[in-house]
């Protein structure tokens, strides 16, 4: 619009009618901030006219201030009526954007689960408590002495090749990742009063690659008892007592002769397992023995007065012929849909 010179009803009403048409097109409440600023600031067509009262003579300003002040007041109140109208459409779009439907279903909240192999471990734990035996730990990092020489395994005995280690830097320190959790055995004798019944579960570790069937860090459960007059006879009864709990009341063990350097005699533990997927079989689950009088001797324990026997199973393996896992990776993998089918027991 060309600059008006003169306050006319032509001017007055060509503003009013740009106005109107501005602010009933402006679509949001920025829209219309734009248009108040361009219709009714201080620089827009209104103002200007209104800045003309001033050349306006005296016998004509009261009609030109009348006109003048009635267009803005008209355009003041479409402003603000229009302001309202958006404002409410605008509070009615956010309400329905925010909107929380109460009744809709709840999106699945997914509880998590124990590892199977931690349930396993603390269900045999369970086993050995109820006879009166005690729970205990060892360090995963472990000296050399506790993991081999305590344990009898001479120097370079072959036996120290029967378990690839992860030696630890630096050599010196003499130390390695447990190979197995047999070192809890000369622990338990070193720091209890005789007599000792001790199992202990924990992680072990080995060179060996992942697979179906093996893996580099996995478990064991360990017991040692140490008292007057224990023989394999002891032994025996306890493992069979720890079968039944385990496997149902048809469960028994079998020992095979076998070789430890810290048991004497040694023996593979064999599980009779009456409820196996494929059929009731014989299993090999682990090892034991009569505690050798070296590792006694080691203990600062006389071997004339007391004896003991240990054994040792591992416990991927009995997750996988109790409950049917085909393939290690389910085990180390940590996907808690495998946790999941297990519940909270095993
Ligand atoms: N530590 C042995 C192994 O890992 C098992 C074992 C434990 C054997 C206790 C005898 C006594 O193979």
């Amino acid at each position: 619009m060309s600059d008006p010179t003169e306050i006319s009803e032509e001017a007055v009403s060509a503003a009013v009618t740009a106005a109107l048409t501005a602010i009933s097109s402006a679509a949001d409440s920025a829209a219309l901030r734009v248009v108040r600023t361009e219709h009714a600031g201080d620089a827009s067509p209104l103002a200007r006219l209104n800045a003309l009262m001033r050349t306006v003579p005296n016998d004509r300003k009261a009609a030109a201030g009348k006109l003048v002040g009635q267009a803005r007041g008209q355009v003041s109140q479409a402003l603000t009526a229009r302001e309202a109208e958006i404002g409410a459409a605008e509070a009615q779009a956010q309400l329905a954007a925010e909107t929380v439907d109460v009744t809709a279903a709840a999106s699945a909240w997914r509880p998590g689960a124990r590892h199977p192999l931690s349930l396993l471990q603390e269900r045999v734990a369970d086993v050995f408590v109820g006879m009166g035996w005690e729970v205990a730990e060892g360090p995963e990092l472990e000296s050399e002495w506790f993991n081999f020489d305590a344990l009898n395994f001479d120097e370079d005995h072959p036996a120290r090749a029967m378990q690839d280690t992860f030696f630890v830097d630096p050599p010196e320190a003499h130390l390695v990742l447990r190979t197995h959790t047999s070192p809890v055995q000369m622990r338990a004798l070193l720091s209890r009063e005789l007599p000792v019944y001790v199992v202990s579960p924990g992680r072990v570790f080995r060179t060996d690659e992942l697979d179906a069937t093996h893996t580099p860090v996995f478990h064991q459960i360990e017991g040692i008892a140490v008292d007057k007059g224990l023989t394999m006879a002891h032994l025996r009864g306890t493992l069979d007592h720890f079968v039944k709990a385990m496997f149902g009341p048809e469960a028994k063990v079998r020992l095979r002769p076998n070789y430890f350097p810290f048991t004497e005699p040694s023996a593979e533990l064999d599980l009779w397992h009456p409820t196996f997927k494929e059929g009731a079989r014989w299993i090999e689950w682990g090892g034991c023995g009569m505690v050798n009088a070296n590792v006694l001797r080691s203990a600062g324990i006389d071997p004339e007065v007391y004896s003991g026997f240990a054994f040792g199973v591992g416990v991927e393996r009995a997750l996988m012929f109790r409950n049917d896992v085909k393939d290690m990776h389910d085990m180390v993998e940590g996907d808690v849909r495998f946790s999941q089918q297990y519940g909270m027991t095993v």
